[in-house]
């Protein structure tokens, strides 16, 4: 099976990327500089030389704030180019396992959201990765759509990068108490993907929306305490005092929603896959980090 990933320097993509690595899959790596997604039609004349069976888009718009401000830019990347993506499978009879976000939902619910709970994004992002979402859905492609949420790893630029390099500076860090999701970890989510893979082809119903993030549900405060506890065991500077502070009390351009844990027992029952084990994913990316 020939395998094109798309956005292979970004987070995610270097996970898949280290994953692929191991697997007899035929994998083409693709970032930015080889294919940009925006050059709708050099993008469309690279996939089709490529001919992939199935492409894996690890390319995103995901400076969350920035696209209140840079609405176009997002909504070309996260909407329009994944459109023309979605619109070349459908043409190849290729696949697309494309990734999306708890951003999608408002974060008024009161229980895990389920794949077909109603979207209300509250910001541009989530507006632009539903667009995405649904574009895929209309294009008729053969599709996995992956929600997930809170994304860590060793790479790229994120939560846990954020609160090591605070902490490395600071005595107090201020971190937010009232916003609950799950924390996922980078790896686990291409672990997914490699475990979804073998089914493709062979089985017809499995398209759709999957849910996938971790296990246990926390505050970004928590998060932060958890990531501390580690570095802390591992001789790492971390702050004196880890301050709970409220989301109105840390202005941001984009709201984010409040509730954002996502029900994954769709992607266990379909393809035998488990949560993010956070914690532990906590544990191996500070590791790798030092
Ligand atoms: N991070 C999170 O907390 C989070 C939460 C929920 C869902 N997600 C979703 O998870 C997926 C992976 O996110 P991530 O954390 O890996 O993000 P990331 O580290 O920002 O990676 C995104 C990648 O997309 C690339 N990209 C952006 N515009 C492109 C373009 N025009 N053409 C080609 N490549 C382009 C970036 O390239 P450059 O490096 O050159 O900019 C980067 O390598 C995304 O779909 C995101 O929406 C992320």
């Amino acid at each position: 099976m020939k395998v094109l990933v798309l956005g292979s320097n970004g987070q995610l993509g270097r996970c898949v990327s280290d994953h692929l690595k191991n697997t007899d899959f035929k994998v083409t790596y693709t970032s930015r500089e080889q294919i940009d997604i925006t050059d709708l039609k050099k993008t469309e004349n690279q996939i089709l030389r490529t001919s992939p069976d199935v492409i894996i888009n690890a390319t995103a718009y995901t400076a969350v704030d920035k696209a209140e401000e840079d609405k176009k830019n997002a909504n070309l990347v996260n909407h329009l180019a994944v459109k023309n993506i979605a619109e070349i499978c459908n043409q190849l009879g290729c696949w697309l396992i494309h990734i999306s976000t708890d951003y999608v939902f408002d974060g008024n619910a009161k229980t895990p959201y389920k794949e077909n709970d109603k979207t209300n994004p509250l910001g541009v992002y989530g507006k632009t990765k539903l667009k995405g979402e649904l574009a895929i859905q209309f294009s008729g492609c053969k599709h996995i759509i992956i929600r997930t949420a809170w994304v860590f790893s060793e790479y790229g630029n994120n939560f846990l990068k954020t609160m090591l390099r605070l902490g490395a500076e600071r005595d107090e860090v201020n971190v937010i108490c009232d916003q609950v999701g799950c924390p996922t970890y980078a790896q686990d989510i291409a672990k997914s993907i490699i475990a979804i893979l073998p089914h493709i082809n062979l089985e017809k119903d499995i398209q759709g929306i999957y849910h996938f993030c971790g296990d246990k549900p926390c505050t970004w405060n928590d998060f932060a305490k958890a990531i501390f506890s580690e570095a802390k065991s591992l001789g790492i500077r971390i702050p004196n005092s880890v301050k709970s502070i409220n989301t109105i009390d840390y202005p941001t351009s984009a709201a984010r929603p409040a509730y954002s844990i996502l029900d994954c027992s769709k992607i266990k029952s379909y393809f035998g896959v488990n949560d993010s084990d956070w914690m532990l994913g906590v544990k191996t990316a500070v590791k790798r980090l030092i």
